[in-house]
């Protein structure tokens, strides 16, 4: 039974009937994803039903030159601006978004300096043979090991993120003789997501020094031998797509950077990451080259109203290096039309893998889209929600998007913009293995993280007879 959806009154206002429920909209899907004259998905001249044969479903597909394109040109956008501002950048890859060896040697291949979070994502970075003087530590709460092996191991910047770090990170840097330098991060009271930023005396959650307390602290840093103070840090969020919540926070952040060169030279301010890019075609991802003439001019300003250097200017971007280069590929297996509410349909198409390899729909609700990857279709587009195979109603991939309304099991569902927070938030939930990350590059395809097996699951548990 076809059940005409299109249009449906069950579709979200931001979601509109394509013209063609083939399209591959550049602004969401990776460089080198097209349509090949057959109408099969090929990403980087590999077809999905090659990559399916070779590798299963599900699988994370990576589009090699697309990530490193978009490590360059975020790295060339803000090199330029600041440069043009009389001073200089640096950017660092947020690791947490997803690394493996392989994705770390491609953004040190760029330029980029590296921004780990845990004794794990130290491990793979020094596995990588990243120098570690290119290495960013943070987290709100640094194991003792943690901070003895990344200042014993030469990591570049520690960023302090409570008073009792401070005589941490100084007792391990006295412990390996190092000066260790370090960066404070505060808690601004500024926080965006998405379109909106809100500004408060001091933001309810768990990261950083208040800023009215952060000139104490520094003052605490300064005063230890085996510390070197390299500036103050903030992030204020995630998926932002406007620049005005990261202009309040960098003037906030000045006033007190101001205040501490005025004892001593800063010569840094890091502003995080966050930018927002494309999951749908109603996303407008955050154009990084007005984003970077943007902070240039706001510090610029800022430091010549309080008749300072211009300082080095660091950021830590994950989702917008990594975010887009990736398509997850997965089997439909079943289909079925929902009547909700006795008016609609909502076609549920369930496809083999789910929320253990992308939490965020279930997470943050949030949105991504879905094209049909091993073929073409000039079926009328119905409203689909693709969904997942664990034992959890909200365990749904895709919320909302229109599909060419003939899909049918043994068909190939490709979701893009799967790159950031997706492997490295996946799980063994329902004992599912974690899919395999597969780089794709002129017409080749090859493993970068195997995926998991039954064995690979069942080694872990002590009660396995040997
Ligand atoms: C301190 C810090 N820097 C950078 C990032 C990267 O953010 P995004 O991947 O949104 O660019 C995060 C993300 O949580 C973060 O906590």
């Amino acid at each position: 039974m076809h059940i005409e959806s299109a249009g449906s009154p069950l579709a979200p206002s931001w979601l509109a009937v394509p013209d063609d429920a083939n399209a591959l909209p550049s602004s969401v899907w990776s460089q080198h994803a097209v349509r090949s004259p057959a109408g099969e998905l090929e990403i980087a001249g590999v077809a999905a039903s090659a990559l399916v044969a070779q590798f299963g479903t599900p699988v994370y597909v990576v589009d090699e030159a697309d990530v490193k394109a978009r490590a360059r040109g975020i790295r060339e956008a803000f090199e330029r601006e600041f440069a043009r501002v009389g001073s200089a950048a640096k950017v660092y890859y947020a690791g947490k978004a997803f690394l493996s060896i392989e994705v770390a040697r491609w953004v040190i291949g760029e330029g980029l300096n590296i921004d780990v979070c845990s004794g794990g994502e130290l491990a793979v970075a020094l596995a990588a043979g990243v120098d570690p003087a290119r290495l960013g530590f943070h987290g709100n709460n640094k194991g003792l090991s943690e901070i003895d092996r990344a200042v014993g191991s030469g990591v570049g910047a520690i960023v302090i993120d409570s008073v009792v770090e401070v005589e941490r990170v100084a007792e391990a840097a006295a412990r390996h003789g190092r000066i260790q330098p370090v960066r404070l991060r505060i808690n601004s009271g500024v926080h965006a997501s998405t379109h909106e930023y809100l500004a408060t005396a001091r933001e309810d959650q768990k990261f950083g020094i208040p800023l009215a307390d952060a000139a104490a602290v520094v003052a605490l840093i300064r005063a230890q031998p085996g510390l070197d103070f390299l500036g103050l840090h903030s992030h204020i969020g995630s998926q932002i797509f406007e620049s005005d919540g990261f202009a309040e926070a960098a003037r906030r952040l000045f006033a007190l950077h101001a205040e501490l060169s005025a004892i001593a030279p800063v010569p840094e301010l890091n502003l995080g990451g966050g930018f927002g890019i494309a999951y749908t075609s109603a996303d407008e991802a955050l154009a990084i080259g007005a984003l970077a003439a943007s902070f240039a001019d706001i510090v610029a300003a800022a430091a010549a109203e309080h008749d300072v250097p211009v300082p080095v200017v660091a950021i830590e971007p994950g989702r917008s290096v990594i975010g887009p280069s990736t398509t997850t590929l997965y089997t439909v297996g079943t289909i079925k039309d929902v009547l909700v509410d006795g008016t609609a349909v909502r076609k549920y198409v369930s496809v083999d893998g789910g929320m253990s390899d992308n939490i965020r729909p279930a997470l943050y609700a949030a949105d991504y889209s879905v094209r049909l990857a091993n073929r073409a279709s000039d079926a009328e587009p119905a409203l689909v929600r693709i969904a997942g195979k664990h034992c959890e109603s909200g365990d749904i991939l895709v919320r909302a998007d229109y599909l060419p309304g003939d899909v049918r099991p043994g068909d190939i569902a490709a979701v893009p913009a799967t790159g950031a927070y997706g492997w490295a938030m996946a799980s063994n939930y329902n004992y599912l293995g974690r899919p395999p990350v597969v780089a794709v590059l002129d017409g080749a395809a090859r493993v970068i993280v195997r995926g998991e097996t039954e064995n690979d699951l069942l080694s872990r548990d002590a009660g396995v007879r040997k």
